[in-house]
């Protein structure tokens, strides 16, 4: 059984939550900022283990949610008869008092590390004052039980006197088990052994604390939320527009270096330009857009965010852009789809045009960054490769034709379509699509809906 254990060497054992198809880029993140160990995944669950200050903990991009861990436990076997069932139910959840008791302390005190980093954060934006030393006064200060917490009692209290703590459980179910108890059941349930084995009491509006359960048939997943807010909603976002956790996941395996010019050619209200300007301070940032009404709402985002002056907005046409052949570091898009903004056949349509535009702004080493329905991603991957040839490169040895983005309407010395093909010397064509060598690929949820995120790098000139 994985338990909170690992608080005896300073270190605590959480989980996060994270959209389908992000775990491994949440992987990556909390082994990266937080130094964790012990990092595992499940879907939609990223467990890890590490002593990192709270402020960073919060600060993470890719999580939805951010929990102690109580315990992750075998799946529930739950025996035939109902009765005998909901027993086996109480007793793997709830387990061991001591556990609980245990995550109580830890969890009051993380809860003040909380509040601790947030008020330095406000703070720190409104008066500009030092992060360290508000951060020590505020954690000094913090309550210990959690009703101190909401009431602002800091006063001892012997055992008689003290407040019982109050709780809801939340819980999210599958398999057999989902549908031996709803979820309403299994709440009721878990939530009376708990009142019985730790004195604690059932409060669903306003409890001190929330307990979240997960069974499925694989797995049994127990912890105590930390964090109301939840990690993926942005205080510098003023309208909302692609996932905050998906356009950061897009941001990351865009290799953005210090400097670098940076575009998305179809920017919306600019999710992805805040979250790579975010990540990288010293990078420049160009969004166009067809539409002013998203352009004036990614300006209001862009003043919102205090990134004036780093982010220029431009209202063109991905199909034209602006800007000198090779003058891009990383072109990085989130390709219109779907009912919100659907341009029924004509984006298939479009997109060789479009990534063929994006390829000749790119400079050779730069990185393009797609996130495109499950149909135009199936149609760069297949249609356009399906006519893959030996690209005439000058630079760098030809990728292996499944991994290069080639025209459909190119076959061996016709010259095709793409009007703006360079004629070499020998007679052949320099196809579009033939510098983009694949780098990754990534099937992420939207919530409504599936996605992927595509990566190529350019690998040499036209
Ligand atoms: C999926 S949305 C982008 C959403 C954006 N990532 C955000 O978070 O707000 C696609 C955007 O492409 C724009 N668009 C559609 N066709 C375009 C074109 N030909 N050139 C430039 N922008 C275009 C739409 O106006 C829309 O804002």
């Amino acid at each position: 059984m994985d338990t909170v254990s690992a608080e005896s060497y300073q270190c605590v054992r959480y989980f996060c939550t994270t959209g389908s198809g992000l775990e491994p880029f949440l992987v990556d993140e909390v082994k990266r900022k937080l130094l964790a160990v012990d990092v595992e995944f499940i879907s939609g669950r990223v467990f890890f283990t590490t002593g990192a200050a709270m402020e960073s903990i919060i600060h993470l991009k890719s999580a939805e949610r951010l929990f102690l861990l109580l315990h992750r436990s075998p799946p529930i076997r739950a025996p035939v008869n109902q009765a005998k069932a909901a027993s086996v139910v109480q007793q793997s959840v709830v387990g061991d008092s001591e556990v609980w008791k245990g995550a109580l302390g830890t969890w009051s005190r993380l809860r003040a590390r909380l509040t601790g980093a947030k008020t330095t954060r406000k703070r720190k934006r409104e008066e500009g004052q030092d992060e360290e030393e508000e951060e020590d006064k505020h954690t000094e200060t913090q309550p210990s039980h959690p009703r101190d917490t909401q009431s602002g009692v800091s006063e001892p209290q012997t055992d008689s006197e003290q407040p019982r703590t109050t709780f809801r459980v939340s819980c999210r179910s599958s398999g057999v088990v989902a549908k031996r108890f709803s979820p309403q059941d299994l709440s009721r349930l878990i939530g009376s052994a708990i009142t019985k084995q730790l004195n604690w009491r059932a409060h669903l509006k306003e409890p001190d604390l929330e307990v979240n359960v997960y069974l499925s048939d694989d797995h049994c997943v127990v912890g105590i939320l930390l964090s109301s807010h939840p990690l993926a909603k942005r205080s510098y976002i003023k309208h909302t527009g692609l996932r905050s956790t998906v356009a950061w996941a897009m941001t990351s395996v865009s290799n953005t270096k210090e400097g670098a010019v940076i575009i998305d050619p179809m920017c919306g209200v600019g999710t992805i330009l805040l979250e790579a300007a975010q990540e990288c301070p010293n990078a420049c940032f160009f969004g166009l857009d067809s539409d002013v009404g998203q352009l004036q709402k990614a300006a209001e985002n862009v003043e919102y965010a205090q990134l004036t002056g780093r982010v220029q907005l431009l209202q063109a046409s991905a199909m034209g852009i602006p800007l000198p052949s090779g003058s891009v570091d990383v072109v990085i898009c989130d390709v219109p789809f779907g009912r919100k903004f659907s341009c029924g056949s004509s984006m298939a349509t479009a997109l060789p045009d479009i990534v063929k535009e994006m390829e000749r702004v790119l400079c050779v080493g730069g990185s393009l960054v797609l996130l495109l329905s499950l149909q135009l991603s199936t149609l760069l991957k297949k249609k356009i490769v399906k006519d893959a040839l030996p690209c005439p490169a000058t630079t760098a040895a030809p990728s292996p034709a499944s991994d290069t983005l080639l025209s459909s309407e190119t076959n061996a010395g016709v010259t095709h379509t793409h009007g703006e093909n360079a004629q070499l010397s020998d007679g052949l064509t320099l196809r579009p699509f033939c510098s983009l060598h694949t780098h990754s690929i990534h099937k992420v949820s939207l919530g409504n809906t599936d996605a992927v995120i595509h990566t190529y790098t350019k690998t040499h000139g036209h």
